[in-house]
């Protein structure tokens, strides 16, 4: 039994130390992150070719981007844009961070041009430390 449940710790540790990486760009992605960890998500491809874009979670905008620069992030400094990588991440990951996120994508002429949605799902036990 208690080998069993040895067996079980360790291979939490493997899976949810470290980053998690996850594609964001498909419509309807879904990603995992671990509970005290970190979560890379890839929203966009080239940042550059999208003149404004915003990522918000049911109505609170978290992330709003002109012309690649980062223009309001409401969110405290877990939150991490790149855009010149079009990745976001966000450490210390919490239950809170759980959720339906959209990605928001607009042309030119302000329209919206895409829409994606990302289910953010944080699991597991902080059974350690990221340092
Ligand atoms: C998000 O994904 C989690 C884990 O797969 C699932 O349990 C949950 O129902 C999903 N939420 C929605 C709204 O699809």
């Amino acid at each position: 039994m208690i080998r069993v449940e040895g067996f079980y710790i360790s291979l939490c540790f493997v899976s949810f130390a470290g980053e998690t990486l996850c594609d964001g760009r498909k419509d309807g992605a879904v990603c995992y992150g671990a509970l005290g960890g970190t979560v890379v998500l890839q929203l966009v491809d080239d940042a550059s070719e999208i003149p404004r874009y915003e990522w918000k979670k049911e109505k609170a905008i978290i992330l709003k981007v002109r012309n690649s620069v980062v223009i309001s992030n409401k969110v405290d400094e877990r939150f991490v844009f790149t855009p010149s990588t079009g990745t976001l991440m966000i450490n210390n990951l919490n239950r809170k961070d759980s959720g339906i996120y959209t990605l928001v994508l607009f042309d030119k002429d302000q329209k919206i041009s895409e829409q994606r949605t990302l289910n953010l799902s944080i699991q597991g036990k902080q059974l350690f430390f990221n340092k």
